[in-house]
C-alpha cells in the first residue's frame, strides 16, 4: 500500500486515483498521524501531497519530519517536496517568481524517476509561489525549468524524491511514467490491486469488525448502498438486515424490481416498509422546496427508526458513504476539516440508537464502486444506476406534491428512460430524467384545445455532480422522447429540454 500524507492539495484525490490506476492500492492520511501509526499501516512507499500554504507559515501543516528515515520511499509533490527539503536542512524561499501553468521541464537524465523519458524536455504543470533555494545534504538536482532552478531532487541511497510540479495532472503528459517508476522500481510495487481482491480484503474487514453482531443498513436501491449491502451480507449472511422505506417517491416499478432484485436473486434479508401514505400525506399543500427536503428528512428518520429498533440486537449501522464523503482536507486556515456529505448520513440515528459505523466503501470513487458492484454479481441494472436524490419524486413535481401529479411525472420519466436506454445514452451520461412544472399551457390536440402541464427534460453530464453540463443529446432522440410523453402522458402537451449548466444552475429543479 502506499500512503499519501495530504497537505490539503486540491489535486490529492487526483493522486490517490493515479496511484490505483496503476493497480497499487493507496490511502490519503492526515500528517497529523504518529509515526507508529503510519508504520502499523506498513507503505511500501508515501507521496507527500502538495497544499495551498507556504512552508514557513504560521500553522503550515507539518507532517513528523522521523517518516523521512523510516527506509521507505518518499516521493513529495510541490508543497510537499518543500516540507522534505525544509526537514532535512534545505531552505525554500518566499514567493520570488510564482509559476503558474504550464512549464517546459528539462530533464538531467532518463534514469531513476525519469527512467525512459528519452527526450531532453517535456511540458509540465506547476503550480507555486515559493521555491527551493538550497538542498539538503545527500540531494541532487535532477530537473529544472527556467524559473525553477531546483525543479526536481533525488536522493537515491535514501530513496527520497520530489518534484516542484505536479505529476498527477493531465498537463504533465509523463506524469503517469514518472509515478510509474516510483511506485514499482522505486517502491517495488507490484500492480496487482484488483476490484476481486479488494472486495475480499472488503468482505474479511467487515467480518472481523463485525464479529457475530448484527448489522442495520438503510438500503435505497443506488449503487452505493446496493454495494455496501452485498459485500455485508457475503461477510456476515443472515446477520445483516436492510430497511427499505418506500416513500411513495420513487420510479416507475421501482420498489417491486428492488424486491425482486435484493430477495430472490440475493437473498438478503430485507424489511420493505411501504410508507408513501404517511410521506404524501404530509406534504400535501407544500410547495416550498426546503420545506418538502424537511418533511421528507423527518418522515424518512422516524419511520428508519421505528423498523431499527425491531432488531433490538443491532450493534452496527451500515453506510455506503464513498470516499469523495469523507476526504479529510487540510485548510489554508489549518486545521483538517473532515467533509461530510450529510444526505449519505441516516442523521443522528448512531448516536441515538448507540450504533458503530460499518463503511466499507469508504476508500472507494464512485466509478470504483460500480467495478466492486460488478465483481460482487450486482445486477447490470443497479450497478449502472444514475443517482438519484433521497427526496426522490418530490422535488421533480415542482410545487405541490399530489399523488396525481407524481403518476404524471412517473409515466412520463419512465418513456424518457426507456429512450435514454434504447440509445445508449444511459451509461454516458451523469443523469437524465423529468421534472414536471407546476404551470400550464396551451396546445391542440385534434380539433380540441388543450390547457395542460409542461414537463421539462433534465439530462446532464458530470465526473462528480459539483459541476455539471447539460447533455447535447441528438436532436432525433429529443424529438422521440417529446412525441411519445405528449402521445402517451395524459396530462402534458409541452415538453421542453433543459440546456443549463452548473453551475449556475443546478442538476435538480426542486
Ligand atoms: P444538485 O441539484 O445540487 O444535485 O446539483 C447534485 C447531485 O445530488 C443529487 N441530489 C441528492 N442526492 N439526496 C441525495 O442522495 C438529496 O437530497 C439530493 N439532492 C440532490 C442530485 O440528483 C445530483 O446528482
Amino acid at each position: 500500500m502506499i500512503i499519501i500524507i495530504d497537505f490539503g492539495s486540491q489535486y490529492n484525490q487526483l493522486i490517490a486515483r493515479r496511484v490505483r490506476e496503476c493497480r497499487v492500492y493507496c490511502r490519503i492520511v492526515p500528517p497529523t498521524l504518529t509515526l507508529d501509526e503510519i508504520r502499523a499501516l506498513r507503505p511500501e512507499g508515501m507521496i507527500l501531497s502538495g497544499g495551498p500554504s507556504s512552508i514557513y507559515a504560521e500553522n503550515s501543516p507539518k507532517a513528523d519530519p522521523g517518516i523521512l528515515d523510516l527506509g521507505v520511499p518518499v516521493l513529495g509533490i510541490c508543497y510537499g517536496m518543500q516540507f522534505m527539503i525544509d526537514a532535512l536542512g534545505g531552505a525554500v524561499r518566499g514567493a520570488g517568481k510564482r509559476e503558474y501553468g504550464f512549464a517546459e521541464f528539462t530533464i538531467r537524465e532518463a534514469a531513476g524517476l525519469f527512467k525512459g523519458l528519452t527526450e531532453k524536455t517535456m511540458p509540465c504543470w506547476m503550480s507555486h509561489g515559493d521555491s527551493a533555494e538550497a538542498l539538503p545534504p545527500g540531494f541532487d538536482i535532477i530537473g529544472s525549468t527556467e524559473n525553477t532552478a531546483i525543479g526536481a531532487i533525488a536522493c537515491p541511497d535514501k530513496k527520497l524524491y520530489g518534484l516542484q510540479f505536479h505529476p498527477e495532472v493531465e498537463h504533465t503528459p509523463k506524469g503517469r511514467q514518472i509515478l510509474e517508476n516510483f511506485l514499482f522500481d522505486i517502491c517495488g510495487c507490484t500492480p496487482d490491486w484488483t476490484m476481486a481482491s479488494f472486495a475480499e480484503e472488503a468482505v474479511e474487514a467487515v467480518r472481523s469488525q463485525v464479529g457475530a453482531k448484527k448489522v442495520i443498513l438503510g438500503l435505497s436501491g443506488g449503487v452505493d448502498s446496493s454495494v455496501t449491502g452485498l459485500l455485508i451480507h457475503k461477510a456476515i449472511g443472515s446477520n445483516l438486515t436492510c430497511i427499505f422505506v418506500d416513500n411513495g417517491l420513487l420510479r416507475k416499478n421501482e420498489a417491486e424490481k428492488l424486491k425482486v432484485s435484493f430477495r430472490q436473486h440475493l437473498h438478503m434479508n430485507i424489511l420493505f416498509v411501504d410508507a408513501g401514505d404517511q410521506f404524501l400525506d404530509a406534504l400535501a399543500g407544500v410547495s416550498d422546496p426546503e420545506q418538502k427536503r424537511k418533511i421528507i428528512g423527518k418522515i424518512f428518520m422516524d419511520v428508519f427508526e421505528a423498523e431499527a429498533k425491531k432488531i433490538a440486537d443491532a450493534d452496527f449501522l451500515a453506510q455506503g458513504t464513498l470516499y469523495p464523503d469523507i476526504i479529510e482536507s487540510v485548510s489554508a486556515f489549518g486545521g483538517p476539516t473532515a467533509v461530510i456529505k450529510s444526505h449519505h448520513n441516516v442523521g443522528g440515528l448512531p448516536e441515538k440508537m448507540k450504533l458503530k459505523l460499518v463503511e466499507p466503501l469508504k476508500y472507494l470513487f464512485k466509478d470504483e464502486v460500480r467495478q466492486l458492484g460488478e465483481a460482487l454479481g450486482l445486477d447490470e441494472e443497479l450497478v449502472w444506476r444514475q443517482p438519484f436524490p433521497g427526496p426522490g419524486l418530490a422535488i421533480r413535481v415542482l410545487g405541490e406534491v399530489t399523488r396525481e401529479r407524481l403518476d404524471i411525472l412517473r409515466e412520463a420519466d419512465a418513456v424518457l428512460l426507456e429512450e435514454i436506454r434504447r440509445s445508449g445514452y444511459y451509461r454516458k451520461i451523469w443523469q437524465s430524467f423529468a421534472v414536471l412544472l407546476p404551470i400550464k399551457s396551451v396546445g391542440v390536440m385534434g380539433d380540441q384545445r388543450t390547457y395542460e402541464n409542461i414537463l421539462a427534460i433534465r439530462a446532464v453530464t458530470s465526473k462528480d455532480a459539483m459541476t455539471a453540463d447539460w447533455a447535447k443529446l441528438p436532436h432525433e432522440l429529443l424529438g422521440i422522447i417529446s412525441n411519445r410523453i405528449i402521445n402517451e402522458v395524459k396530462g402534458v402537451n409541452r415538453v421542453v429540454y433543459d440546456i443549463s449548466s452548473k453551475p449556475p444552475s443546478t442538476i435538480e429543479w426542486e
